[in-house]
């Protein structure tokens, strides 16, 4: 049987897809959510600017974490289950935490909540979050490496990066703090020339002053 042209397949003499941003991108999910309850456990109750710079992160973290769902749903799964059959029981598992997910980040997005419902639901979403990409880290990017052509995994993060859109400065300069400086650098030198000079420049310097107000 011939291998349909256009299911993106990794070739036996191709090299595997480079998976270290999706793996960074994790990375700053996994350690986020604990914090921000933490950060809000500190926030006296009349320290409404405080707050609502914690709220703020929040905000962009869920949206970069319904992104991520998003990617995952519409383009990584599908096309996984039309390259193996394999793990199609983990996908289903996986599709349903994002659901699950989703609920909590619902939750989350109401404006003015108790500072104690806030942060049950944070620290919720953090041991929810860190046991699912457990298994994708486990199960799935083994597959992702096999199966899945380079060139397509390459595409598809281009587009990834390209549609966070107003949140791009933020989620590149958290995408890179998430990780040790020898992958930072080795993330940046694989990005486009403008996001490095940008990321330099401004983005990292307006993200640190963030994590400082945030968490400092
Ligand atoms: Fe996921
Ligand atoms: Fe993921």
């Amino acid at each position: 049987m011939t291998t349909p042209k256009l299911i993106p397949r990794r070739g036996a003499d191709e090299p595997a897809p480079d998976v270290s941003l999706f793996l960074a991108f994790h990375a700053g999910l996994r350690r986020d959510f604990g914090r921000l309850a933490d950060a809000l456990d500190r926030c006296t109750p009349g320290d409404a600017r405080r707050r609502a710079l914690i709220d703020e992160h929040t905000a962009f973290l869920l949206r970069a974490l319904h992104h991520h769902h998003s990617t995952e749903d519409e383009e990584i799964w599908p096309l996984l289950r039309a390259l193996t059959s394999e793990a199609g029981a983990v996908m289903d598992r996986l599709e349903a935490e994002h659901r699950q997910m989703d609920a909590v980040i619902e939750r989350l997005s109401q404006p003015r909540r108790p500072a104690a419902a806030q942060a049950a639901d944070l620290r919720a979403m953090h041991t929810l979050l860190n046991g699912h990409l457990d298994v994708e880290e486990q199960e799935i990017v083994p597959l992702i490496r096999r199966h899945v052509s380079a060139a397509w995994w390459e595409d598809s993060a281009k587009r990834a990066t390209k549609s966070h859109g107003r949140d791009l400065p933020l989620v590149a300069a958290w995408t890179l703090d998430s990780v040790l400086p020898a992958e930072r650098e080795k993330l940046l030198a694989a990005g486009p020339p403008a996001l490095r000079v940008l990321y330099r420049l401004s983005w990292r310097r307006a993200y640190e002053r963030r994590v400082m107000q945030v968490f400092g």
